[in-house]
């Protein structure tokens, strides 16, 4: 099986193991409806309304999770031909201060591992897309795209073997573009999801 990285790679697996057993495990509850929110500590960089048009992306909170239905349209101004680099990076509430923890993770060429199914987003995100082949061809890099969502409930749980542990949590995921010359684009794209981590 191929994986981006190990740490993704692990947490996926996890992740599976635990979807297929009854064994004790972590869910992460995002504490907006809205799920995804601005970087706190990155005011340089873009945000969700550079990005997509977000006004078709509907979500629900339900006794279940998160309900998401709608559609979600490209807006990022850059070129097809780019490389898509995504970041991840999870910290931690500490008193009131963020701080790193084990994980860190990042998929080098996300229209390459679009539909991998050994992506760790896949179960949340790209499996729900109906219309695969004009997403497959287009990605995220061709502004103008829609991803039409199936309606699905989001819910995100975990292995106790994860190295994440109880408590207010943050995943700051950072979207860079690298054209045809291998020169990284100046302004990347940088979105946040907070929750909290409980006891399933
Ligand atoms: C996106 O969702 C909106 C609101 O539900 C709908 O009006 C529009 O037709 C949808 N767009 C596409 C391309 O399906
Ligand atoms: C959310 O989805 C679940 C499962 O499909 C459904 O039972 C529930 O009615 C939905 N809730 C809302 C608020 O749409």
């Amino acid at each position: 099986m191929k994986c981006a990285t190990s740490v993704l790679c692990t947490l996926l697996i996890l992740c599976q193991i635990i979807g297929r057993s009854l064994e004790l495990s972590h869910d992460f509850v995002p504490i907006s409806e809205e799920i995804l929110s601005k970087c706190e500590d990155k005011p340089e960089m873009g945000y969700l309304d550079e990005f997509a048009d977000f006004s078709h992306f509907i979500r629900k909170r339900s006794s279940s999770g998160i309900n998401i239905s709608g559609n979600i349209t490209t807006k990022w101004d850059v070129s097809p031909s780019d490389i898509v680099e995504v970041d991840v990076t999870i910290l931690k509430l500490e008193g009131n201060k963020w701080k790193p923890t084990a994980f860190k993770g990042n998929v080098n060429d996300l229209c390459k591992s679009f539909y991998d199914k050994n992506t760790i987003y896949y179960p949340y995100t790209t499996q729900h897309v109906v219309n695969r082949k004009t997403v497959k061809e287009k990605c995220i890099n061709t502004p103008g795209t829609t991803l039409l969502l199936e309606p699905f409930v989001l819910k995100i749980s975990f292995s106790y073997a994860v190295p994440l542990s109880v408590g207010r949590h943050k995943a700051v995921l950072v979207f860079s573009a690298i054209d045809k010359a291998g020169v990284k684009r100046p302004r990347d794209t940088c979105l946040e999801i907070v929750g909290d981590i409980v006891n399933a």
